[in-house]
């Protein structure tokens, strides 16, 4: 479904991506994990046709990523969308939430208001946000409602594949979990794909089918996650590995 192929990025003179490839296929979901300044960030903008690659390709059952704000952009955006880890930009501070949700439906489907309406209100339901705070802006919102409005926002369009770069990163323990747990849920009930970004491979459990490791701009190994706990990693990858148990570990004293 998506194929990222042999994608480098250069920013003045620093490789920031380094000719990767990687491939999501239908209903599977994919984690990157990286220390950060590894490129994680930068390899969702450019999947996103957010920001082009120096060489190599994106494409999305089998068309490349538009290059301009074509009428193509629109179905890419319909198809990909995601939630990135700026959690207070992500939402227009003027606007109340159900404004902001619907802004995405206006611009990417011809949708009416009361069909609009509806999905609105499904999708709250969906992330379990309370349908009263559809009419609050986003100041009055918690950090995990917060979140949970910026994935319902990116789920409104019924994309196939959602981006989550370090969507949890700012949350605490509890609501780490619920999002983890709510994506969980959302990928098998709408047949979701997710390339979710993570610095910390504990938070990965169950969530993704398999892991590539980012190391300044180069894939340093992709497994299966079932794998995980496999010795014969690369030595980056363990050292990733035991940071995220000795942090489990503190969680659980
Ligand atoms: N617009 C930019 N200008 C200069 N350097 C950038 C820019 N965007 C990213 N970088 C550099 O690219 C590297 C990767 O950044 P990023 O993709 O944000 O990594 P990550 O998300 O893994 O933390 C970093 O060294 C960062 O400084
Ligand atoms: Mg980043």
């Amino acid at each position: 479904m998506l194929e990222i192929d042999e994608i480098s990025k250069t920013i003045g003179t620093k490789t920031v991506l380094d000719r990767i490839t990687l491939s999501i296929s239908s209903g599977a979901s994919l984690a990157i994990v990286g220390e950060s300044g590894s490129g994680k960030s930068t390899l969702a903008r450019i999947v996103m046709a957010l920001e082009r690659p120096t060489s190599g390709v994106i494409r999305f059952n089998g068309i490349a990523a538009p290059h301009k704000k074509t009428s193509d952009f629109k179905d890419w955006y319909r198809q990909i969308q995601f939630v990135f880890q700026n959690t207070t930009a992500s939402l227009d501070p003027r606007m109340t939430i159900a404004q902001s949700l619907e802004e995405p439906l206006t611009g990417f489907t011809g949708m009416g208001k009361n069909e609009r309406k509806e999905r609105i209100a499904e999708y709250a339901e969906k992330v379990g946000l309370p349908p009263h705070l559809l009419a609050e802006r986003p100041g009055r919102l918690s950090g995990g409602q917060y979140q949970r409005a910026c994935i319902a926002k990116a789920l409104v369009v019924k994309p196939k594949l959602l981006i989550c770069d370090e969507i949890v990163s700012n949350l605490d323990l509890l609501h780490q979990h619920q999002i983890i747990e709510l994506l969980h849920t959302l990928k098998i009930e709408q047949q979701l794909s997710l390339l979710f970004i993570t610095h910390d491979l504990s938070l990965l459990a169950g969530l993704c089918e398999e892991i590539a490791v980012l190391k300044e701009g180069q894939l340093v190994e992709r497994f299966a996650s079932s794998a995980i706990h496999a010795s014969g990693h690369h030595p980056y990858t363990q050292s990733l590995l035991n940071a995220a148990r000795s942090l489990g570990r503190r969680a659980s004293e």
